[in-house]
């Protein structure tokens, strides 16, 4: 049997309830943790971000905690969930679900978090610093911060986040430990990696080999993008489970394959070549021919993304009948606006949506239909029927003929 963590004299009082029901909830679900990953005690956290959505499992426990008068003790950030009365104008969700996400973002405020409604807050609403010990949830955002920031998390649920968001710590276990951060496993890459769209298929590649680890990838053909690093940390984090890797040279706690694994060998080994990205790349198509939308931003553009579909849409048309989104943040999207990005989007038919991603049921009107996006995360979740997976460029292109293939 494990022992009990061990608990300050504030943290035993928090769990008793001297501080409130919602407080006393969230350090019971931090001391369930801690024990359950054999913790010796908690250390403190600087900022959290929750991978909240308009869903029932987060309005459960966001509520629980607001009801019993919990606030966030760190910056907490919140995911995307979506804009009730933006999607009400145009699609009709039911009363039931909208329901729910009024609900939830209530709750959020009321727990006193940054209703940043983005999953890539750590590039401008909450940014850690190398070092800093942090409780991110969300696929793409608990490798960037660990692995391209430095900062240290464990690969949290939107509701431990949140719980060391308002209790400001986080039982010490997995990734808040060095000797854990190291490698497990020897990627050799081969693979030609293009543009961002291949390094998404490097993350999903990465992901199906791996499973559970911490990849070190060798034979980077150069240094890769924030967008590519964004992709790559979403992608390996839905197909696998990978919260942390090294790309030595590259990524910050390694600059050597030697110091990623910390003198150790690796336990695994694989060879990744295009044929291998190829192949993944045919297993994500379930359609071809008439598109009825194209959906972009999973994980949210950023203002670079927007301005190349703002370049590839300049002075086109999206075809009648096809609906074109891209998903960003409420702050990238105000920088789109000034920068004239959305407004070329717009006068091509398209359309720059904040808050929310394809996973919230504001998009329950595309359940019947067949989508294209550049995202295989956007595809797993299936909110429509048939997906074409493909670069950027081709969804463009596909949304301006009406067609793919
Ligand atoms: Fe972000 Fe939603 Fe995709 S949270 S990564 S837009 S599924």
């Amino acid at each position: 049997m494990n022992n009990r963590m061990y608990l300050t004299r504030e943290e035993e009082q928090i769990l008793g309830g001297k501080f409130g029901v919602g407080m006393q909830k969230a350090m019971e679900l931090l001391v369930a943790i801690g024990d359950a990953y054999d913790a010796e005690n908690m250390i403190p956290v600087s900022r959290a971000h929750a991978a909240s959505s308009g869903q029932e499992g987060d309005l459960y426990f966001v509520e629980l905690l607001a009801d019993g008068g919990a606030k966030c003790r760190v910056p907490t950030t919140t995911n995307p969930v979506y804009d009730l009365a933006y999607f009400h104008s145009m699609f009709d969700i039911p009363e039931g679900e909208a329901e729910v996400a009024r609900r939830v973002m209530e709750a959020y405020k009321r727990v006193g978090a940054i209703l940043s409604w983005s999953c890539v807050p750590y590039l401008s609403e909450n940014i850690p610093l190398y070092g800093e010990t942090v409780a991110f949830s969300e696929s793409s955002a608990t490798p960037y911060v660990n692995s391209v920031i430095g900062a240290r998390t464990n690969r949290e649920a939107a509701q431990s986040a949140l719980a060391s968001g308002v209790i400001g710590k986080t039982p010490k276990y997995g990734l808040n430990i060095r000797e854990n951060r190291k490698g497990t496993f020897l990627i050799d890459v081969k693979a030609s990696l293009k543009d961002e769209f291949d390094y998404t298929l490097l993350g999903y590649h990465v992901g199906k080999v791996v499973g559970y680890g911490v990849p070190v990838l060798t034979g980077l053909p150069k240094r890769p993008s924030t967008e590519e690093l964004i992709n790559f940390c979403a992608m390996s984090n839905v197909s696998g489970a990978i919260s942390m890797f090294h790309m030595p040279g590259y990524t910050i706690e390694a600059l050597t394959v030697e110091e990623a694994f910390r003198g150790d060998h690796p336990k695994d080994k694989a060879t990744i070549t295009d044929k291998e990205l190829g192949e993944d790349y045919e297993e994500l198509q379930t359609a071809t021919g008439s598109i009825d939308f194209v959906m972009l931003g999973c994980p949210h553009y950023t203002l670079k993304q927007l301005g190349e579909v703002a370049r590839l849409l300049d002075g086109r048309k999206v075809h009648k009948g096809i609906s074109f989104w891209a998903c960003t943040s409420a702050t990238t999207k105000a920088l789109a606006d000034k920068t004239g990005y959305t407004g070329i989007i717009e006068k091509a038919g398209g359309r720059v949506v904040v808050d929310t991603c394809i996973d919230e049921p504001c998009w329950i009107a595309y359940k019947e239909k067949v989508g294209m996006t550049d995202s295989p995360k956007c595809a797993y979740y299936r909110r429509f029927k048939d997906v074409v997976v493909s670069r950027l460029q081709d969804c463009v292109e596909a949304a301006v003929k009406g067609r793919w293939g």
